[in-house]
């Protein structure tokens, strides 16, 4: 298998990672001692209005828990049955009465053609809560996110977590 680049990423530490110029506006810190935290803090998310029309990015190597974190996010927000990662299709696309959900995984994304081509822009220019894995993928197509969770694993069940809100939205969304 041809070694992808970003897997160089895996050995610097997350905020090495964050290459979006944006100032952050605000950090928040959390500590998720297990899986069950991870379920907590999406619930407690899911209930913020604000995050209806909001972009959150999700930043931390393989095996973080990006994917479920999103699934617990998802699944607070009402989403029913299966919720398959997106790391093939690059989107999963949910509807929820009264809201849309796009559910990204770029990790495989090398092709900007693909943005247009699947319409991604449309996504971003809708209304709508998006969601997006290996944002550093795609890092020129995308806008600057109103929040963002960068997960580090500490051990087995442990994570470490920083959110950065990089809009007034996103300060919303860590209150
Ligand atoms: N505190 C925790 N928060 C999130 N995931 C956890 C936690 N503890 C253990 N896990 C496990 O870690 C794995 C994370 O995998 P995944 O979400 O696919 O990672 P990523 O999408 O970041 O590559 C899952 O098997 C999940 O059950
Ligand atoms: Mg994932």
């Amino acid at each position: 298998m041809r070694p992808l680049p970003q897997l160089r990423n895996q050995q610097l530490p997350v905020e090495v990672m964050t290459l979006t110029h944006a100032p952050i506006l605000e950090t928040r810190s959390l500590a998720w001692p297990d899986e069950a935290a991870c379920a907590a803090y999406a619930a407690t998310l899911a209930r913020c209005p604000g995050l209806r029309d909001a972009y959150v990015e999700l930043r931390g190597a393989l095996g973080a828990g990006k994917t479920t974190f999103v699934r617990h996010l998802l699944r607070a927000l009402g989403v029913q049955g299966r919720i398959k990662s997106p790391s093939y299709t690059v989107l999963e696309p949910y509807e929820l009465p009264g809201l849309a959900v796009s559910h990204f995984d770029f990790y495989r994304f090398e092709d900007a053609r693909e943005w247009e081509d699947a319409g991604l822009r449309e996504v971003f220019a809708a209304p709508g809560l998006k969601l997006a894995e290996w944002p550093q993928q795609a890092e020129a197509l995308l806008p600057t996110p109103d929040l963002r969770l960068l997960i580090e694993a500490v051990d087995e069940t442990r994570r470490s977590v920083t959110l950065q809100a990089f809009t007034p939205r996103g300060q919303e969304l860590l209150r």
